[in-house]
């Protein structure tokens, strides 16, 4: 996948208290294009698959039953040198960290509960849109 772009998910959290919209309009504002989208709800397994990595992490058990208790929002993103200004644009993982303006600053509840995600990398972009979307969903 091309280093242009990156994966997002609107967390459970900020889809229960209403923030989806104006977390759509922020991301279009500071120049991503939405290239796939698609709001779904992940089942435990799915969560636990997708935050694999985290596994050994004492937060892993809680961070699975946040993931799977309501609706995301899923989203592929395209802008130039997309997973770092993604990054720069939701703020630090725990919102106390997170600079002002900044989405986790503005409508996470705490760092478990953080609003939203942003891929790492050019390579996890890549294996976290292909887990949510097929090539034909991603025009
Ligand atoms: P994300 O992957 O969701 O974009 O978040 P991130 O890179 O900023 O943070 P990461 O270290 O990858 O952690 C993944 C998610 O696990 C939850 N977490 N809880 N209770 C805790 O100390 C803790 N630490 C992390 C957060 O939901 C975090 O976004
Ligand atoms: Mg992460």
């Amino acid at each position: 996948m091309a280093t242009n772009l990156t994966f997002t998910m609107i967390k459970p959290d900020a889809m229960a208290d209403g923030h989806m919209g104006k977390i759509i309009a922020q991301i279009q504002a500071a120049g991503f294009h939405f290239k796939a989208l698609k709001m779904t709800r992940l089942s435990k397994e799915q969560a636990q698959a997708f935050y694999a990595v985290h596994a050994a992490r004492p937060f892993y058990g809680e961070l699975v039953d946040f993931m799977s208790s309501g609706p995301i929002l899923a989203a592929v993103l395209e802008k130039e040198n997309a997973v770092v200004e993604f990054r720069t644009l939701i703020g630090a993982t725990n919102p106390a960290e997170a600079a002002e303006g900044t989405v986790r600053k503005l409508y996470a509840r705490n760092i478990g509960e953080n609003a939203i995600h942003g891929s790492d990398s050019d390579e996890n972009a890549g294996i976290e849109a292909a887990f949510f979307f097929s090539g034909l969903e991603r025009a």
